[in-house]
């Protein structure tokens, strides 16, 4: 994409994401209406699903001829990732927002024949956007975000999914015992929040696509590692074992998971 038609794009979805974050808190005031999804730990509400249609009817208006990839499911069945494709999460800690009220994201990325262009976590109750790509680099807002340093699993804290740390996935325990620390914040974009800031050196969980879209643009424009926990390429239609990290800190991890 030429340099004007992605700040033209960049610039649109900045006012999308700051649309839906008033809406989001304007519907905070009211009752949420909470319901079930495959379980009780798994939540969705009427926000979510109106957030969704939201940003999408502004993806429609924008781009007409997009395929959009959204959690909610009021975007299209996508097969494949031929042209532009929009990944959305409207709101990414459902769990956090219904029990928090704050530590959620709202999540969009743009993908074009398959490779990731732009991405976006939006840290709602922050009013802080994290933004970019492989052209542009990464921001908080306006101020560019330089990479975080590459350290090693030892040197740093990690962050993994509760389900998976206590059923000890392929050792997942050891991993977090090698490492500075445990820190689990619920919400996989305030998750990727922390490794673009250098607060926390990898990120393991199982992700569906809108889940790790924008995370992965963003953090590999910053030079860190976005694969599954087996160090494969991520395939962007798929669910995964997935795995965000420094490079030094990935390293560190493979042979103990492997
Ligand atoms: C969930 C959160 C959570 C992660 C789950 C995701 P949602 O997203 O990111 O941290 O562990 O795997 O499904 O459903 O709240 O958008
Ligand atoms: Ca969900
Ligand atoms: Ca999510
Ligand atoms: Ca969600």
């Amino acid at each position: 994409m030429n340099e004007a038609e992605l700040h033209r794009v960049n610039r649109a979805v900045k006012q999308w994401l700051q649309a839906s974050r008033s809406f989001i808190l304007g519907k905070m005031q009211q009752n949420l209406n909470v319901s079930e999804k495959t379980s009780r730990k798994d939540l969705v509400t009427n926000v979510d699903k109106e957030n969704e249609k939201l940003l999408i009817n502004k993806i429609r208006t924008f781009a007409p001829k997009s395929q959009i990839l959204g959690e909610e499911g009021f975007g299209d069945q996508i097969k494949q990732t031929s042209g532009w494709v929009w990944v959305v999460d409207p709101i990414d800690g459902t769990m956090n927002f219904v029990k928090q009220h704050d530590h959620f994201a709202i999540m969009i990325a743009l993908y074009i024949d398959g490779e990731g262009v732009l991405g976006y976590v939006y840290d709602v109750m922050n009013d802080v956007i994290y933004s970019g790509g492989p052209q542009i680099g990464v921001f908080k807002n306006d101020e560019p975000l330089s990479a975080p340093a590459n350290l090693n699993l030892r040197d740093g804290l990690v962050s993994v999914s509760a389900p998976m740390l206590v059923h000890n996935y392929k050792n997942l325990q050891a991993v977090v015992e090698a490492s500075s620390g445990l820190r689990v914040y619920g919400s996989a974009g305030i998750e990727m929040i922390h490794l673009l800031t250098g607060e926390i050196v990898a990120y393991l969980s199982y992700l569906k696509p809108w889940d790790f879209g924008a995370g992965k643009i963003l953090a590999e424009s910053l030079g860190l590692t976005a694969t599954t926990v087996d160090g494969q390429a991520l395939d962007m239609l798929s669910s995964d074992f997935v795995m965000v990290a420094t490079v030094k800190a990935q390293q560190d991890i493979l042979p103990i998971i492997g």
